[in-house]
Order: structure tokens, then C-alpha cells, then sequence
């Protein structure tokens, strides 16, 4: 099964991805989290990611797509996968739509979890007591949020006209999160 996670920061794209992975044995891709691997190895592209993403901006679409590519083309990504992060804009869409068209595959569901923008901020700014993200501070939330609202949130309606949306209520416990989520799956 070929998923992809959108919704806003904090709405909980990683926290369902590691349950919906636990279940189904397919990996769990997150770009931020391949970003965050290749700040920690001091990489090349690393380095130019980091002042992006304390920034709250997008890191460039090729930069990503590239990363992706690497990811999806491993032995593991073969059977299906969940995408957490990626697309976050419509180039990122486009551009994963020739990638699937490439290796003749299809994306499966495209789960948009809905939470309101005072629950995300609350979220992100418990786990900045708890983590040290350094985008978690709360004047560079505020823009991941405008970012998300001007560039991401266009996804969905590119996944719409695929008829591939499914809307995920994300408030509530992670688990009753995850029953909803697990019931549009099973359909
Ligand atoms: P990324 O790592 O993708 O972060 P994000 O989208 O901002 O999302 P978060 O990780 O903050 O939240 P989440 O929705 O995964 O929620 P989580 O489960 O963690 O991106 C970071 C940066 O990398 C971007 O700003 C950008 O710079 C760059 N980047 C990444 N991908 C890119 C791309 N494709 N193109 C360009 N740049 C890219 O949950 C949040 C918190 O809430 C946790 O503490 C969790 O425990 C808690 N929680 C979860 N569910 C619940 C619940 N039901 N009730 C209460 N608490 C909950």
C-alpha cells in the first residue's frame, strides 16, 4: 500500500506513520527526518538544510526529490510505503507523480489529518519542553504554519482530483487517531 501523510505541523503526520508502519511492514519515509539524518552526518546538503529549516521555509524541491528518489529506490520501498512530509508543494506533487509514473506506481490514499492551528501549537510547544528541535520555537512554528497554509495545503486538492483524500479528524487520543485512520485503510 502506497500512502501519503498530509497535514499541518504537529497534526501528528509522524506519530500515525509509525503506527500505520508497525502494522502493515511497509517503511515509513519522512523527509524531515532524512533531512534531520543529514544535518546530524554534517553533510554537504545537510548544512545547506539546517538555516532553511530553523528558518521554518522549505528546503529546495530538487534537494528533496533527490533524497526521495535515493529512499524509494531501496529494496525495502518495493511493496509500499508511507510518505510523511513529502509532497509539500505542488512542484513536489508534480514532480512525484512523474516518479511514480517512472516506476509505473500508483499512491493508494493520500490521509489529510485536520487538527486547528491552537491544538498544533500546543502540541509543538509541549514537545519543545521535551525535544530540541530547533524549528520548534514559536516565532519559527508560526511560519512553518504560513508555509504550510500558502504551499502545502494547495496538496490536497491536487490529490482530490485523483480522488484519493480521505479527511482524518486528528484530535483525540493518538489511538483513536489511528482507529479512524486504520478504518479508511481497511475500506
Ligand atoms: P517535518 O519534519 O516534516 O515537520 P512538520 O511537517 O513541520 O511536522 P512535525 O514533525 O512538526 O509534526 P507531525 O505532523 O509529524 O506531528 P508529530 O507526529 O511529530 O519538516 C521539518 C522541516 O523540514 C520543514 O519545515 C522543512 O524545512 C523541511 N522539509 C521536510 N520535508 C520537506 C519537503 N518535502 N520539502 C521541503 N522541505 C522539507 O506530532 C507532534 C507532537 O504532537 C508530538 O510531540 C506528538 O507526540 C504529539 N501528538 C501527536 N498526536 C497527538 C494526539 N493525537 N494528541 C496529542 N498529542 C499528539
Amino acid at each position: 500500500m502506497r500512502i501519503v501523510l498530509l497535514g499541518a505541523p504537529g497534526s501528528g503526520k509522524g506519530t500515525q506513520a509509525k503506527l500505520i508502519v508497525k502494522e502493515r511492514g511497509i517503511p515509513h519515509i519522512s523527509t524531515g527526518d532524512l533531512l534531520r539524518q543529514a544535518i546530524a552526518d554534517e553533510t554537504e546538503l545537510g548544512l545547506a538544510a539546517k538555516k532553511v529549516m530553523d528558518a521554518g521555509e522549505l528546503v529546495s524541491d530538487e534537494i528533496v526529490l533527490g533524497m526521495l528518489k535515493d529512499r524509494l529506490n531501496k529494496s525495502d520501498a518495493q511493496q509500499g510505503f508511507v510518505l510523511d512530509g513529502f509532497p509539500r508543494n505542488l512542484t513536489q506533487a508534480e514532480m512525484l507523480e512523474d516518479l511514480l509514473t517512472e516506476l509505473n506506481i500508483e499512491l493508494d490514499h493520500a490521509l489529510l489529518i485536520q487538527v486547528n492551528p491552537d491544538e498544533v501549537v500546543a502540541r509543538i510547544a509541549k514537545r519543545a519542553e521535551q525535544e530540541n528541535r530547533t524549528d520548534d520555537t514559536e516565532e519559527v512554528v508560526r511560519n512553518r504554519l504560513e508555509v504550510y497554509r500558502e504551499q502545502t495545503e494547495p496538496v490536497a486538492d491536487f490529490y482530490r482530483k485523483q480522488d484519493i483524500v480521505s479527511e482524518i479528524h486528528g484530535t483525540g487520543t493518538i489511538e483513536e487517531v489511528h482507529d479512524r485512520i486504520q478504518a479508511v485503510l481497511r475500506f
